[in-house]
């Protein structure tokens, strides 16, 4: 059973999960940040210890979590020697295979949600994968997301790479594709929250059927003088239209 826990990283994920954990009645025992004022900062709202040395580990707790940036969890795993110790990270796209230098008993602790400090995120119905070197390990962690989590999913590398993938398409990219709408708004004068309504209906449509079977538009329709016209109106930018062109195409395919 998990009692004690220690962060690797101070951003967005060790925020949010540090505090949910210390609410579950979980001991934060120390923050590392290669900051040192970033550590201080998460450390003092989870009344932990702190350091940006990584040789001043502590080897009393029950899990090492690496909440770091994807590029520095092998660099941060090679400088730590916790053999035996329960080690993981909350990546989506990194193997566990990277936390190896650092101990044989490791795995990853991935929750499937868009995170930032400066919002607490409700965690009840929020996936957390679990994969682990060990079939003991892989309960222990079951154990801690049980605590936290309704939706708690045994999950591969690979599959969750996968995942991983398909959440940068549906959250990240669509994000953006409304980034682009706001801005077409904005180039005439046109209040961007007149398409809110509609923003809300396909995401909460999608909550009930499938993507494939909500999708509309031009493209799908094979209405090619809609089209025609959109394509005229981002004659100025390029990379738009060449956008434009790809996903109708795809979306034409999908029929
Ligand atoms: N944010 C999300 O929505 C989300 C959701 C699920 C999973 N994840 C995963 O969770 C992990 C952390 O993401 P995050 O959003 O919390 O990242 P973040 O807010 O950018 O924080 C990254 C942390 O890593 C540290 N760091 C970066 N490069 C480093 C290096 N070379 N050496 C040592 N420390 C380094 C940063 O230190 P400084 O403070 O000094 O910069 C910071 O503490 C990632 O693996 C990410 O894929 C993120």
């Amino acid at each position: 059973m998990i009692k004690k826990i220690t962060f690797i990283g101070s951003g967005n994920v060790a925020h949010n999960l540090g505090k949910v954990l210390l609410k579950n009645g979980i001991e934060i025992i120390q923050v590392y940040s290669r900051n040192i004022e970033n550590a201080k900062k998460l450390a003092v709202q989870l009344a932990a210890a702190f350091t940006d040395d990584l040789r001043k580990l502590n080897t009393e707790s029950d899990l090492y979590i690496i909440a770091s940036s994807d590029n520095a969890i092998e660099k941060i795993a090679n400088q730590l020697d916790l053999e035996g110790k329960l080690v993981v990270h909350t990546s989506g796209s990194v193997s566990i295979k990277v936390l190896t230098n650092a101990t044989q008993n490791c795995g990853s602790f991935y929750p499937l949600q868009t995170f930032t400090k400066s919002h607490q995120a409700d965690f009840t119905l929020i996936p957390i994968c679990i994969e682990a070197s060990s079939l003991e390990s892989f309960q222990i962690l079951k154990e801690l997301a049980n605590n936290l989590s309704t939706k708690v999913v045994n999950m591969t590398s690979e599959q969750r790479q996968k995942l991983h993938l398909a959440a940068v398409f549906v959250s990240n990219f669509s994000n953006y594709m409304q980034v682009i709408g706001y801005e077409l708004c904005e180039e005439q004068q046109v209040d961007f929250n007149l398409l809110k309504p509609l923003i809300k209906e396909v995401f909460e449509k999608n909550q009930q059927h499938n993507a494939i079977d909500n999708q509309t538009g031009p493209a799908l329709r094979g209405d090619t003088f809609t089209m025609n016209k959109h394509l005229d109106l981002l004659e100025n930018n390029k990379e738009l239209s060449e956008l434009y062109q790809l996903i109708s195409n795809m979306i034409g395919k999908s029929k």
